[in-house]
């Protein structure tokens, strides 16, 4: 039995604990806006968040995280990621999409951590996000533009 909760609910689980955390996620809490990208920790789009920090949850056995706190884009809150998603919104950030909540989410982290990034901090934050559609300078507006919105 392996115990996590996730987005605020706790989860005991009968599983193998080998089996990644986005198998379960996906396929046994139904939570689909964490997506399979590469399997082997290359994109970043399967990122969630274990204890505030972003984690590859393809490559992240359940075993490793008994007893943590997992919080995917369906659960994401707080003044961060509003003003990120606020952002994304105001200048069409997404094209297909399949990147978009690992980067959301790993764009939360880096302002949770770096209020006014510079470009340097941007790239190498998000430096793990893959985008296949090349996203990345409305990516890297939308960090600043957020980043403006929370020093009000
Ligand atoms: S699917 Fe996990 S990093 Fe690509
Ligand atoms: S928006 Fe298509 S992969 Fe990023």
């Amino acid at each position: 039995m392996t115990s996590f909760r996730v987005n605020g609910r706790d989860h005991d689980l009968d599983l193998d604990p080998d089996m990644p955390l986005l198998w379960v996620l996906r396929d046994e809490l139904r939570l689909t806006g964490t997506k399979f990208g590469c399997g082997i920790a290359q994109c970043g789009a399967c990122t969630v968040m274990v204890d505030g920090m972003p984690r590859r949850s393809c490559v992240t056995p359940i075993g490793q995280i008994e007893g943590s706190e997992v919080t995917t884009i369906e659960g994401m809150d707080g003044s961060e990621v509003k003003a990120v998603q606020a952002a994304w919104t105001a200048i069409d950030v997404p094209q297909c999409g399949w990147c978009q909540s690992g980067q959301i989410l790993s764009a939360t982290a880096l302002l949770q951590q770096v209020p006014s990034p510079s470009d340097d901090d941007i790239d190498n934050a998000m430096a793990g996000n893959i985008c296949r559609c090349a996203t990345y300078v409305r990516i890297r507006q939308a960090i600043h533009d957020a980043a403006r919105t929370l020093e009000g």
